[in-house]
């Protein structure tokens, strides 16, 4: 069913490679990534995680790209739009619906980290303004620049800023707190390019931002690796750094230890998802707005190939190195790391300390980081903008208006309730791993077993300058598919009533599942609206070629 309606393109075959690459790479290459790794166990983390990345994410990448560009040809943005088209039953569009609401989820805390980038970048800046004589004024409102002198005193100043040890610090002075401005900025900046649209706002941002971003992580990285052992301390060079993250066994833990735990396997297949933007549903929006002769499968392949350099090469270097050369191994435990996005803004500070022009590298890394945030965010938001424009019909101002609203009640309560950055991890939880998690399952089932992983190939074949290995619709359909449900049946007898005990005794925990249950209900009730919709404008056009063949052309 093609729609007579003008549909919005990607401008250039490059330019939708950065956007989708733009997308994967983010705070979940340089932050998210290092972090889990830490947590899950180092080198014992990257077998599931290699594992992933073969057997899921390149097939599901192709998987997602091809299901969005064949709903796109028949006229469909929305996930929900394009998974009815694709699948045979009606619940396919309400799994639909979920694919825009999980990309909404993350995008609330999303937005809060992505403020943390840009007061640090700030923070910097007052003190490159400083070592030039241009003025002390700081941002963040100690001296200017981040010269803090030591890892304790790094992770204190973070867990002060981000207000990790009270509710509602972010307005302990009043509203007009930096942190609070940065978060508005951020939400607002990212709405404003969703507002220019695909082409003039998130392809030009993207074709700006990603090749600065990988000449400054260059750089970085070269600093990093000739950083030797700074400290001097036994155990915490680079090289140990490096051992820390490949080596599959710790101390006192065995790799089967690591591995036995479902868990890990859920967090490494997760964090391959939530880096490749896997599951989000953002894929697949992205890809319906490619032309119908544009190369899809090389330009997967560019994005997952790009994303994972950036997320193991860069992003691991990086960060997790440094965290041992100045925390030291020991000072890596879930309770010191905060949350698995602190990382960067812990460790990282040491290592521009150490750095000749550390406060400019600080600076360009933050913002940079920032960038990353953006190119991500607002790809999390189109799904959502998509469902709201194309299934109630509301017109780009007012879907984005209400998307909004959602997202900023989401983004508010990730503020508020800084403790322990618990509603970011609940959401992150929920939504990042689990949600990913279970989306990409069913995105699987759906291609592999309802649409037909022929009709995948197909797709793929379409304008490709190369040919898909066949074996691919088979590794989607009998590998890909029973390892995810595997993983996930066994992380629910394992796994699952701690993380429901968790819920419902603890408060805060508990007011942001509820809120998170609400705001499917919604996605829920725009996606059965929609539907109705659709199926209406349907019947009517069959209706029109029954009565009138002649009046064809005048279909709605
Ligand atoms: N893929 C995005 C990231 O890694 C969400 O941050």
């Amino acid at each position: 069913m093609e729609q007579k309606k003008k549909r919005e393109n990607w401008g250039t075959q490059i330019g939708v490679i950065l956007a989708v690459a733009g997308s994967a790479i983010g705070l979940g290459n340089f932050l998210r990534f290092p972090g889990q790794a830490t947590l899950y166990g180092g080198g014992a983390f990257m077998i599931p995680y290699f594992t992933a990345f073969l057997i899921l994410a390149i097939p599901l990448s192709w998987a997602e790209w091809a299901l969005g560009r064949h709903g796109g040809r028949n006229g469909f943005n929305s996930v929900a739009g394009i998974f009815r088209q694709a699948g045979k039953s009606r619940i396919w569009v309400y799994i639909g619906g979920m694919g825009a609401f999980i990309p909404m989820v993350i995008s609330m805390y999303y937005a809060c980290i992505q403020a943390w980038c840009l007061a640090y970048a700030i923070q910097y800046l007052t003190g490159i303004c400083h070592d030039l004589g241009l003025g002390s004024v700081s941002f963040l409102g100690n001296h200017p620049g981040m010269r803090l002198g030591s890892s304790e005193a790094y992770s204190g100043f973070f867990a002060s800023f981000a207000g990790l040890s009270q509710n509602g610090k972010i307005f302990s002075n009043g509203i007009f707190t930096p942190l609070l401005g940065c978060v508005t900025f951020c939400f607002l900046f990212n709405y404003y390019l969703i507002y220019r649209g695909i082409s003039k706002g998130i392809e030009m941002f993207c074709k700006i931002a990603m090749p600065l971003l990988f000449v400054c992580s260059l750089l970085i990285l070269v600093r990093v690796v000739t950083l030797g052992n700074p400290t001097g301390i036994a155990g915490q060079s680079f090289l140990d750094g490096l051992g820390f993250m490949w080596n599959p066994t710790r101390p006192g833990t065995t790799v089967w230890q690591t591995l036995s735990n479902p868990e890990t396997w859920l967090a490494a297949t997760s964090q391959i998802f939530f880096s490749v933007s896997l599951g989000f549903g953002l894929i697949v929006t992205y890809a319906s707005y490619v032309r119908e002769k544009d190369d899809i499968a090389l330009s997967s392949l560019a994005a997952v190939s790009s994303n994972e350099f950036c997320e193991v090469v860069l992003g691991g270097i990086m960060i997790i190195p440094p965290a041992i050369m100045f925390l030291g191994s020991a000072g890596l435990t879930p309770e010191t790391l905060q949350s698995s996005f602190s990382m960067g803004f812990i460790t990282l500070p040491n290592v521009f300390e150490q750095m000749p022009a550390g406060q400019f590298f600080g600076f360009l890394f933050f913002f940079l980081l920032f960038l990353a945030a953006v190119t991500s965010a607002i790809s999390m938001l189109q799904p959502s903008v998509a469902l709201m424009e194309e299934g109630l019909e509301l017109g780009r101002k007012r879907s984005i208006a209400l998307t909004a609203l959602v997202g900023g009640i989401g983004t508010f309560m990730v503020c508020y309730f800084s403790s322990n950055a618990l509603v970011l991890d609940t959401f992150d939880f929920w939504g990042g791993n689990l949600g990913l998690f279970v989306m990409a399952m069913f995105q699987t089932i759906l291609v592999s077993w309802v649409w037909g992983d022929q009709k995948m190939l197909r797709e793929l074949d379409r304008g490709a300058a190369i040919r898909v290995p066949r074996i691919m619709g088979w590794v989607l359909k009998y590998i890909s598919t029973p390892y995810l449900i595997i993983i996930f049946a066994l992380w629910c007898w394992n796994n699952l009533g701690g993380r429901l005990y968790d819920v419902v005794t603890n408060r805060v925990v508990l007011f942001a599942i509820l809120f998170l249950m609400a705001a499917v209900g919604l996605f829920e009730l725009a996606t059965w609206y929609s539907e109705k919709k659709w199926i209406r404008r349907e019947k009517h056009q069959k209706r029109l070629l029954v009565q009138k063949p002649e009046t064809r052309e005048d279909l709605p």
